[in-house]
């Protein structure tokens, strides 16, 4: 297995590196073993979720005076990488919680809101889903239609989101909507909706490509009322608050591209090493060297900028660029590095037996949620020419 180069950095004290250790040691053990039963049967890892809280990390950065672990952003992108290495499903319902759902709460939350649902969340008692996109509005969120109505005492909410991870087990959403769409984008407010409201549905389920034990519904908002104390952050400032948690997500997203990368590296070096062709191990082949020299070298730089961004967030920096780098990189690497863990792999490859076909599934969805590679190559052109306008 590879060794993170992260070992050689200052900030890697050895509470970190038994931390990786005690986080690989339970990935590889308890989820890689039940990785392809989830993955066959779509089955919702639900006992993993619950060991994975108790080790806590469904709330690994939200400090422990609000039931988290009180981590930093370097660590969970290292947690993130080992879980998703054994089973990349797990690997997004633990990066969904964390970061779309804890951070926002632990950020924008007032303490009534932290106490009454960062706490759960952060413990892994509760799981949360983060409600953005809609049929009509994947990557451009400022025109979404749900609409929000004032009424007595709160809010009522009607309209449909799609795509939402988590959204047939969460126990509460972070919801975006329009209060009036004539404003543009400071229309949008971000409420906390308990799912067990009222006139609150999961409309349809996806059949997807790979990451199948974990959900991703379309929800239904029938007049889904929300007391005026859920409305999360200031109103008419909920685009801020999407955009702001998903630079976050970024980190978690390119952190799962990195440990299914690492998993399909892995298996191809074990495979190279043991199938001879032309009477030796076709690892002494040049031919699959180079496959192996280049996707290690591809993943190590993706990581290299994934630990890059989440260090800019421990530092307090703003992160927005260099989380859409790590994103892109990491994702855009994944689906390289699968695809020729495959060619090394020749016909094994394209069969279920082996885990590069089902990386090669998992890898996809990292070029496209949370921002597609298209989205974060525009995020990282306006802030590069910001910077030049900066001077
Ligand atoms: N942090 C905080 N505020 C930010 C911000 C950030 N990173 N980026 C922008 N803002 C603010 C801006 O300052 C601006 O506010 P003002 O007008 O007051 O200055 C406001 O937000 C709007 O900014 P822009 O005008 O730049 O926004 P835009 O509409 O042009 O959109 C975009 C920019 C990059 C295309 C953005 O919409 C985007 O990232 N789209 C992709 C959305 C996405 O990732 N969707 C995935 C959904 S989650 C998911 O995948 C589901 C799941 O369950 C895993």
């Amino acid at each position: 297995m590879s060794v993170s180069p992260m070992f050689g950095w200052p900030e890697v004290d050895d509470s970190k590196k038994m931390l990786l250790e005690q986080i690989r040691s339970f990935a590889q053990g308890e989820i890689a073993p039940k990785a392809k039963h989830f993955d066959e049967s779509g089955e919702f890892p639900s006992a993993i979720v619950k060991q994975l809280a108790e080790m806590g990390l469904m709330g690994m950065m939200v400090p422990e005076e609000w039931g988290g672990a009180g981590m930093d952003a370097v660590s969970y992108a290292m947690a993130m990488e080992e879980i998703s290495a054994a089973c990349a499903s797990t690997g997004v319902i633990m990066s969904v919680n964390n970061s779309l759902v804890c951070a926002p709460l632990a950020k924008f939350g007032n303490d009534d809101q932290k106490r009454k649902y960062l706490m759960p969340l952060a413990r892994g008692e509760k799981l949360g889903c983060f409600a953005l996109s809609e049929p009509g509005h994947g990557s451009d969120p400022a025109g979404l239609k749900l609409q929000a109505t004032r009424v007595e005492g709160g809010w009522k909410l009607k309209g449909s989101k799609n795509w939402i991870t988590n959204g047939r087990e969460a126990d509460f959403a972070i919801v975006f909507a329009n209060q009036d769409r004539s404003k543009g984008h400071k229309g949008i407010c971000a409420f906390i909706v308990d799912t067990k409201s009222q006139g609150f549905q999961v409309s349809k389920l996806e059949d997807k490509l790979g990451i199948t034990a974990s959900s991703t519904a379309a929800l239904f908002f029938d007049d889904v009322f929300v007391p005026e104390s859920c409305l999360l952050g200031k109103e008419g400032e909920g685009l801020k608050v999407a955009l702001w948690t998903l630079d976050g997500g970024r980190i978690g997203i390119a952190s799962q591209a990195l440990g299914i990368a690492r998993c399909a590296l892995d298996a191809s070096k074990r495979f190279a090493s043991e199938r001879e062709q032309f009477g030796a191990p076709i690892a002494k082949l040049q031919a699959i060297q180079f496959f192996i020299a280049d996707m290690a070298t591809r993943l190590e730089g993706a990581r290299l900028l994934t630990w890059h961004a989440a260090r800019a967030k421990d530092l307090g920096a703003r992160y927005t660029k260099e989380a859409a780098m790590a994103k892109l990189s990491a994702s855009e690497a994944a689906m390289w590095i699968t695809t020729k863990a495959i060619q090394v792999h020749g016909g094994y490859g394209f069969t279920k037996e082996y885990v590069v076909e089902r990386n090669f599934r998992d890898a996809k969805i990292t070029e496209i949620y949370e921002g597609t590679s298209e989205i974060q190559r525009l995020v990282i052109a306006a802030q590069e020419l910001a910077e030049l306008q900066q001077g």
